[in-house]
């Protein structure tokens, strides 16, 4: 018995940002962003709207695809590392809104691998005979981090002259490094049991290390704090990710060639069994290194990161949903999926379509 991919689906939020836009708001350019990172645009939400919404509009129409309805589902698997909420988590609220009989919602919190830990943990509960039905997202809205204030949004929004607050545009540039990367999206698989011969989650590699989780991480808000909100945070920015971006860069481009060669080794096979890679879109050159140590060819590796930015928990449902919806993924093509994000975590998975 395996977990086969029945089903997938997307959800771009609706407010498309470019780079050129960014540059209203702080002292960034679209040449830098897009030759340091890949990304030449990114959608957002509009106010209002959260991870649940996006990931509802999703698990609807991967529901759609695998041909079932929320009532079928026996398990949710929420990764996000954006939830509406402290607490409760999003998985109950789309077991709700999805009419999905009470059951086990996960919410699980592994950043950019978050989608490869889901699959597994999906995949088990399939395998162990717990669950047939699972639903499986991963689903951001990051706009909450950026420290914009109305002006800045009103700018975005097309009134390029909107006055900005005191002191704006220099929290803007400083945290240009890590605002100028993300994006919002939602994308969803349904997960279904199946004796379908080697179809299906064939093996999944999931790994974090702790050591390093402050080269990427949210120190100033949270629970080690009382409150574990205020508004000296608030004033200093203390919501928004800190990053050392070239450390963080250089464990990506190692673990995750690692990993993938890890997992291929395991199961016997060769970069050349493979029909597509699906690397997590956290920045195009670190995809690029990827690329070359593992030997890839131009034709079995797909971007989407000039089109989203880093969608972090979605990048790799994103590029499922879009390589099976154009045909570059058909039934029986073995598909590696690899991950490296915060905590810092680090994920590969083998999926035969
Ligand atoms: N626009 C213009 N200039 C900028 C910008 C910007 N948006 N951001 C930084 N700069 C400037 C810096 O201030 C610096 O200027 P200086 O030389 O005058 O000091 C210069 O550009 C170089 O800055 P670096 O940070 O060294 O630039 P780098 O080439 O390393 O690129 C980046 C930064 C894009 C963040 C890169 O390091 C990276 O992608 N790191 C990995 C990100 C990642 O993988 N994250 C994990 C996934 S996310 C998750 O898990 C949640």
């Amino acid at each position: 018995m395996r977990a086969v991919i029945a089903g997938s689906g997307s959800c771009i939020a609706p407010k498309l940002v470019t780079n050129d836009m960014l540059a209203r708001i702080m002292d960034t350019s679209d040449e830098w962003i897009r030759e340091r990172t890949g990304v030449e645009q990114r959608y957002f939400v509009e106010k209002g709207t959260s991870t649940t919404d996006l990931a509802e509009g999703a698990a609807r129409r991967a529901l759609e695809a695998a041909g079932l309805t929320g009532a079928d589902l026996d398990a949710i698997v929420f990764a996000t590392m954006t939830p509406d909420h402290f607490f409760p988590g999003c998985g109950g609220l789309l077991q709700h809104r999805l009419g999905m009989r009470p059951g086990p919602c996960f919410d699980i919190r592994q950043q950019c691998s978050g989608f490869i830990y889901g699959l597994e943990l999906a995949d088990l509960h399939i395998r162990a005979g717990k669950a047939r039905t699972v639903l499986l997202v991963g689903a951001e809205v990051h706009s909450g981090f950026m420290p914009w204030r109305e002006g800045s949004w009103a700018r975005l929004d097309g009134q390029v002259d909107a006055p900005l607050a005191e002191g704006e545009w220099e929290v803007n540039t400083r945290t240009r490094h890590l605002s100028v990367l993300f994006g919002d999206a939602a994308a969803a698989v349904v997960l279904t049991a199946a004796d379908a011969g080697d179809r299906g989650v064939i093996d999944a590699m999931l790994f974090a290390d702790g050591a390093e989780a402050d080269k990427l991480c949210v120190p100033g808000v949270g629970f080690r704090h009382r409150p574990y909100v205020n508004e000296g945070q608030l004033a200093r920015a203390e919501f928004v990710p800190v990053m050392d971006g070239r450390h963080v860069f250089r464990m990506a481009t190692t673990r995750m060639a690692e990993a993938a060669q890890a997992i291929l080794a395991r199961n016997g096979l060769a970069v050349g069994d493979v029909r597509m890679v699906l690397m997590h879109q956290a920045n195009r050159r670190i995809n690029e290194y990827v690329q070359k140590a593992l030997g890839l060819p131009e034709d079995k590796v797909i971007h989407n990161i000039q089109k989203y930015a880093n969608t972090t928990a979605g990048t790799i449902p994103l590029l499922w949903d879009e390589c099976v919806r154009e045909g570059r993924v058909r039934p029986g093509d073995l598909v590696l999926m690899v991950a490296f994000g915060a905590g810092m975590t680090l994920g590969a998975a083998l999926v035969r379509a």
